[in-house]
């Protein structure tokens, strides 16, 4: 269901706030060509990630060869480090097909660490393990439970149980950890401690999110997160991927892919990047990465909203907020995507709640046109980011030949944005061309909790192959 226009609200909104308006709207809107053009282009990215040359998308070979069958059994620590959140879990794989049981515990994570040094880093990553160990766990044998790591950053694995950081992305820049291993200072740590826990398989929370829905679902074919960053995972088969080829693998074999989408289009050939777009690369710790991510991720909602109103009181005197206190507005980052969200998520014809937010939060009082101005961009907003991330699912599916298929999707944006899903089905209907009486071939819905059970179930697989020696 897409969600009701707004239009017949601005008959009140004087002419120069309208014209801004329509200038927002020419910036922000995606129109079918363009969706199918950056579509094109992503396809022949995804190609060159895999190739021996490489390009912009890392393509990163994942080493979980294949889908659970549902017959996984044991129990499993999971350690999910997101670009917000640190959960620690406890997950038992149970007999019955495709059953589990969890523990678990989440942490935030504190703002300073994510620029802070990689002691730190692993010190407070250590230090919750610790915590969900002694609460949960007493004095009973850790070394028997395997533990999946859940790093959600690109990383380079010759092996499922090491990978080397590529480079941070979702706002992380921490010294001294691009480019190395992040497997043995965790291990080493937790050794210092007296923590025998075995990393048995690091992974990215895309792969985590292919497999665990794959576990309950067997059409899923491709993982997605639409959160703090955007990515997806996919199976491959070993043969269409050349830059493995010298490892004279059965080209048949399935082997999961982690795209690092993020990354698509650094180049700025196809993104239709607005000025606010190009601020954010240029003031954030990585410019020139991630130019989708930046784009259409949770991380960057909120500060792309901020962006454009700050640039309105700069650009425009005495159009919007006169009189008013702006100090809280020119604050970086002060609003996070739940700001845009709870604007679209306003049931009243005049906005109140906008307004009250607007005045809770930023210390402004907006006039009743200047609040129609604020929902329609948080709208165009919204709208432009779930659009493009409907690109990248749709490139996955049109590179291996997908007509139908599920998707499996989490992440805060994916769960909590208003008419997200909505807008992105949307948008795969016009960039796939279904019929408009033809019933969605492929559907993005709900995964199940890869970062958690998805690790679980790749520890399992791991150890399922190291025991038949097929590593
Ligand atoms: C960023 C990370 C990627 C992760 C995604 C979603 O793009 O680089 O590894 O999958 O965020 O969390």
């Amino acid at each position: 269901k897409q969600p009701p226009s707004r239009k017949g609200s601005m008959t009140d909104v004087p002419k120069n706030l309208l014209q801004t308006i329509k200038d927002f709207e020419g910036q922000f809107t995606v129109d079918t060509k363009k969706l199918k053009e950056i579509v094109d282009h992503f396809v022949k990215e995804l190609e060159k990630g895999l190739s021996v040359e490489g390009g912009n998308i890392p393509m990163n070979v994942t080493w979980v060869m294949g889908f659970p069958n549902g017959d996984e059994q044991g129990t499993f620590l999971a350690l999910d480090m997101g670009g917000t959140n640190l959960r620690v879990c406890e997950i038992s794989l149970t007999e019955e097909q495709g059953g589990f049981d969890i523990t678990q515990s989440k942490y935030r994570i504190p703002e300073e660490l994510k620029t802070g040094t990689a002691e730190e880093l692993w010190e407070y990553i250590a230090d919750c393990l610790q915590q969900f160990i002694e609460y949960h766990h007493g004095e009973e044998n850790l070394a028997k439970l395997p533990l999946g790591f859940t790093f959600s950053y690109p990383a380079t694995q010759e092996y499922i149980d090491h990978g080397v950081l590529q480079r941070w992305t979702k706002g992380f820049d921490i010294e001294g950890v691009e480019g190395e291993d992040v497997v043995p200072p965790l291990e080493n740590i937790l050794k210092q401690r007296g923590l025998p826990i075995k990393i048995a398989a690091l992974i990215n929370d895309t792969t985590g999110t292919l497999i665990a829905s794959a576990y309950t679902d067997p059409l899923m074919r491709i993982g997605c997160i639409f959160g703090t960053g955007v990515n997806a995972a996919y199976m491959e088969n070993v043969g269409s991927v050349p830059k493995i080829a010298h490892m004279n693998l059965p080209p048949d074999m399935p082997i999961a892919i982690n795209c690092e989408y993020g990354a698509f289009d650094n180049e700025h050939v196809v993104l239709p990047l607005t000025k606010y777009d190009h601020i954010i690369d240029r003031d954030s710790p990585r410019p020139g990465q991630q130019a989708f991510e930046k784009m259409t991720a949770g991380l960057y909602l909120g500060e792309i909203f901020r962006l454009a109103l700050v640039d309105l009181l700069d650009n425009r005197p005495g159009l919007i907020f006169e009189k008013q206190d702006t100090s809280k507005l020119r604050k970086p980052y002060l609003l996070d995507s739940s700001f845009p969200a709870a604007i679209e998520q306003d049931p009243y014809e005049n906005l109140q709640d906008t307004e009250e937010l607007f005045e809770r939060v930023l210390n402004i009082k907006p006039t009743p046109a200047e609040l129609e101005l604020i929902r329609r961009l948080a709208e165009l907003i919204g709208t432009r980011a779930a659009r493009l991330s409907a690109c990248g699912v749709a490139a996955i599916c049109k590179k291996k030949n997908i007509t139908s298929c599920h998707v499996g999707a989490d992440g805060s944006v994916f769960t909590k944005y208003p008419h997200f899903k909505a807008r992105g089905a949307q948008a795969l209907r016009e960039i796939l061309d279904w019929a408009p009486n033809e019933k969605d071939k492929v559907t993005i819905q709900a995964a199940e909790d890869g970062s958690g059970v998805g690790a679980a179930l790749i520890a399992a697989l791991t150890l399922n192959r190291v025991k038949a020696g097929n590593l």
